[in-house]
């Protein structure tokens, strides 16, 4: 086996599953009741600002009442211990990873925290309401939305993203279930650039093909056993 010494790690709704955060796409899931079309895309931003403003106020007030699993966690320990390279990219927009400690870790989503003002383009970040439409606290403003990437807009960091997933050994995909793109792709990007490649879900992804090993359970069990086994091999 070739020695692993760049990790990319993915996440996916599936990690803050067991904090109690809503996924998407399960029978209960947050798009469940809500049409896509009517909260995340631009153009419902543009029909019915409230609407919209309400629908992320309710899931940022929610971040109070949850916290880190075991799964958040067990990344950041791998992460304050692995001497290599070492990427987080979360698709989540809760602040669970870096609440448990993550440092080397990049929203590709957008963040619940941080508001993004359409007059200026500042991103302060933010812990209250937007619905009410308070003033940009650098140009003041009442043009506020959320700093979520919604459908039809570009995700973040997709540069060093891209830098990270061609110079890495290993990637690894967790909770997510390869609906969306890019980040669907990011296992085939990994491949090509002839890292290992591997699945941790609670069920076989869209993509589950597509990786060298897939391990099926929940993260806060199956996360902390694989890094367990990475940071033994380290010190063996
Ligand atoms: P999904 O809701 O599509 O998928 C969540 C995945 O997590 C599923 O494959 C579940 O089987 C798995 N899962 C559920 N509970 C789990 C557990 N306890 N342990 C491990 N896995 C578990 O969520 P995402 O793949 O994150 O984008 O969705 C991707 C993007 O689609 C989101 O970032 C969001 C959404 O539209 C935007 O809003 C831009």
């Amino acid at each position: 086996m070739t020695e692993i010494r760049n990790i990319v790690v993915l996440t996916g709704a599936g990690v803050s599953a067991e904090s109690g955060v809503p996924t998407f796409r399960a029978a209960d899931g947050l798009w469940e009741g809500h049409r896509v079309e009517d909260v995340a895309t631009p153009q419902a931003f543009r029909r019915d600002p409230a609407l919209v403003q309400q629908f992320y106020d309710a899931r940022r007030a929610f971040l109070a009442k949850v916290e880190p699993n075991a799964a958040h966690l067990a990344l950041a320990r791998l992460d304050a211990a692995w001497p290599g390279e070492f990427l987080l990219v979360t698709q989540n927009v809760d602040d669970l990873h870096e609440r448990a400690g993550s440092q080397r870790l990049l929203h590709m989503h957008g963040e619940l925290k941080r508001a993004l003002c359409t007059g200026c383009g500042a991103a302060p970040a933010w812990l209250d309401a937007l619905e009410d439409g308070p003033p940009c606290p650098n140009c003041q403003a009442a043009a506020l939305r959320p700093d979520i990437v919604w459908f039809g807009e570009m995700p973040y960091h997709m540069a060093e993203i891209e830098e990270a997933l061609a110079a890495c050994d290993l990637f690894v995909s967790i909770g997510t279930s390869g609906a969306v793109y890019p980040a669907a792709g990011f296992v085939d990007v990994a491949r090509r650039a002839g890292a290992a490649t591997l699945e941790l879900n609670l069920d076989p992804s869209a993509g589950t093909s597509m990786f060298d090993t897939a391990r099926h359970g929940p993260a806060g069990i199956l996360v902390p056993a694989w890094v367990d086994g990475l940071l033994a091999s380290i010190k063996a």
